[in-house]
């Protein structure tokens, strides 16, 4: 399959701006109406009215439609086919939960209504706790998180609070993770002021107990795991790991950001752990990526309940109300109560599965994942590290060493290679303990014939890195922005991200 991404010369929009085009249309109001309704200026007080115009692209409809959809031709998106980038779970989203939240009964609520207005939207978020709860194996949950990463740190701050009750925050300094886990876990502990101890994988890619025994010590407030782990291996010692954390007096973590293995089969709460977050935004379907939108509800065993975030929703009986009544909590983690549009899709799409459909996938992302771990392993060029003849779980972790060390050609060469045959990159150089690390990540929504189009692919790209390593690593030629400098794109001081930075910039 050929593919040429299209390629615009599209200037900003502000540069597109030409003054006095309009993109409304609007009628004049009758002249009993322009009676009725106030000067607008005048119920502006003076000093809070603007000396100037506010700087606004001036184009008409058909113009800022155009823009967005060239731009929109630019980018790649997970309806364009397979997008396996591991530990983000980017599966289809079916559009029917769009349609959804599109409800004005769900869109047109604002979080200042009061409560027995929005008794059905309540009652939504009522059961989708409880069904987190169900299917996590936790009593609990708070839905407030907006992103993984903020749940993973109203865990940490829940293990504070914790011991802080208990008064042993103060010689319980320390957070262990292990070192395959995902740079936010180490991150979110560092925030919430604790100290992080990095425990070592063994050979099989796990947790080594004996490291995890000498890590452990009275100093320890906690563990924070995500089981499968990155290597997309279950941790079978995790009973024994609960155990040893349990008996420290700390607390165990789990990092939900990817359930797509566990649904349906095992569940965090069943295996030893107090708290999780989860990603709704990738379990659950949720168009994601370049930073949102996200939820990821925290959830808790009972002993835990009282320092969740607020507000949790509750029903007594007769009315769903926002419960703020938890003089334990962490407090508010934002100013209103969560992404509700996100809320609602996960829920739309629980209920849709059910339990079996949740199975299922479960299933399938484990047998895809399988399958381009077994197509990929006789590949020359590429090696599956850790527990060779391990089945793995939702993803697999290649090695493009063996090609970098023959022909040059780097793991991120050949994720820029794969964009030119019209398929998304895996993550790359994680996790860190793989050298030339690739990520993959199918999940359970695509077909045979894409997987089977993923590995050729690769195949391809390992052969011509053999033959032509200099083409590979000039990769992309097809897509509309060659090469990006990643240093100046994550670089904060380089970042443009308004017109008035850019104005100023220019100047
Ligand atoms: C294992 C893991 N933990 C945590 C996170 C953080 O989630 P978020 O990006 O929603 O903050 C991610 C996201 O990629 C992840 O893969």
């Amino acid at each position: 399959m050929k593919f040429r991404q299209a390629k615009w010369d599209e200037p900003l929009i502000f540069e597109r701006s030409r003054e006095g085009s309009i993109g409304y249309s609007l009628p004049e109001p009758s002249k009993a109406v322009q009676k009725m309704l106030p000067k607008p200026l005048s119920i502006i007080p003076k000093n809070l009215r603007r000396k100037t115009p506010p700087l606004l692209p001036e184009l008409s409809e058909p113009e800022v439609v155009q823009h967005f959809i060239r731009l929109s031709q630019m980018s790649y998106c997970i309806d364009l086919g397979l997008y396996p980038l591991g530990s983000c779970t980017m599966k289809y989203n079916p559009p029917m939960n769009e349609e959804i939240v599109k409800n004005p009964q769900f869109s047109h609520s604002h979080p200042h209504q009061d409560c027995s207005t929005l008794q059905g939207v309540l009652r939504i978020l009522f059961e989708l706790q409880q069904w987190l709860s169900e299917i996590t194996g936790m009593d609990q949950h708070s839905l407030q998180p907006a992103a993984g990463a903020q749940g993973e740190l109203a865990g940490v701050l829940i293990i504070r609070a914790y011991h802080d009750d208990r008064d042993e925050l103060k010689t319980r300094r320390h957070i262990i993770v292990p070192d395959s886990a995902h740079g936010t876990n180490p991150a979110s502990a560092a925030m919430a002021g604790f100290d992080v101890i990095v425990v070592p994988s063994n050979k099989q890619g796990q947790v080594d107990i004996q490291a995890l025994e000498d890590a452990v010590s009275k100093q320890t407030a906690g563990l924070m795991l995500t089981n499968p782990n990155t290597l997309g291996l279950f941790e079978q010692e995790i009973e024994t790991i609960a155990s040893i954390v349990h008996k420290a007096g700390g607390l165990l973590y789990y990092d939900g950001a990817n359930l797509n293995a566990n649904l349906g089969r095992v569940r965090p709460g069943d295996m030893g752990f107090d708290i999780i977050h989860t990603n709704l935004h990738k379990t659950f379907a949720t168009p994601h990526g370049g930073g949102g939108p996200g939820a990821g509800p925290v959830g808790v065993k009972q002993r835990l309940a009282e320092y969740l975030p607020i507000p949790i929703i509750s029903f007594n009986g007769e009315e769903y109300h926002f419960d703020v009544d938890h003089p334990k909590s962490i407090g508010r983690l934002h100013g209103f109560h969560g992404n509700t549009a996100v809320l609602l899709k996960a829920y739309a799409y629980i209920m849709r599965m059910g339990w079996e459909g949740l199975h299922a996938v479960s299933d399938h992302a484990v047998l895809n994942a399988n399958y381009i771990m077994k197509q990929l392993e006789g590949i020359k060029g590429y090696s599956i590290p850790f527990a060779s003849g391990v089945w793995r779980k939702h993803e697999v972790v290649v090695s493009a060493k063996p090609l970098e060390r023959d022909t040059g050609v780097t793991a991120r060469d050949v994720a820029k290679a794969l964009l030119d045959r019209g398929i998304h990159a895996p993550t790359f150089y994680f996790p860190a303990i793989v050298d030339e690390a690739l990520m993959i990540e199918p999940t359970e929504t695509f077909s045979k014939a894409e997987l089977d189009r993923f590995v050729q692919a690769m195949k391809e790209i390992a052969e011509h890195a053999y033959t032509d390593s200099k083409r590979v690593c000039n990769a992309p030629e097809q897509t509309s922005i060659r090469r990006l400098d990643e240093v100046k794109a994550a670089h904060p001081r380089t970042m443009t991200l308004s017109w008035r930075m850019r104005q100023q910039r220019i100047k």
